[in-house]
């Protein structure tokens, strides 16, 4: 059975990989090199499979996943400048693909190992990535 907790946060960034030279990276990365940033919205959706549990019904609290997730993705990223504010990104380029290992590295640790963690992180209503560990 897996259940999911969809939570939402807004920050800013730009793809910019200081390893290549200016021109390089807006050949690349076009407006989303942008020096002066841009924000999404972002919408992360949160998977856990379990069994459900016999005493409660449920494979996880939902309420305890969200605090999880408000602790270790809204606390750490909600209007923030992801490339100026957080650690995270200081030497990683925030695509929606480093976000999404970062964000699951950090619930992975919260979760239970009896657990399987998914997350599905929406960068725009097109555009989204999926990560399981791998
Ligand atoms: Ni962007």
């Amino acid at each position: 059975m897996k259940v999911c907790r969809r939570e939402t946060f807004n920050a800013a960034h730009r793809l910019h990989n200081p390893s290549l030279t200016d021109k390089q990276n807006t050949d690349l990365f076009d407006k989303c090199n942008n020096p002066n940033y841009h924000g999404h919205n972002y919408v992360l959706e949160t998977f856990v499979d379990g069994p459900i549990d016999p005493i409660t019904g449920y494979v996880i609290d939902l309420k305890i996943l969200s605090d999880i997730i408000k602790d270790e993705v809204l606390e750490a990223f909600d209007h923030q400048n992801l490339n100026l504010d957080c650690p995270e990104f200081e030497n990683l380029i925030p695509t929606a693909e480093n976000i999404a290992v970062i964000i699951w590295n950090k619930l992975r640790l919260r979760l239970d190992a009896k657990f399987e963690l998914e997350i599905r992180l929406w960068e725009t209503d097109r555009n989204s990535v999926i990560y399981a560990g791998k």
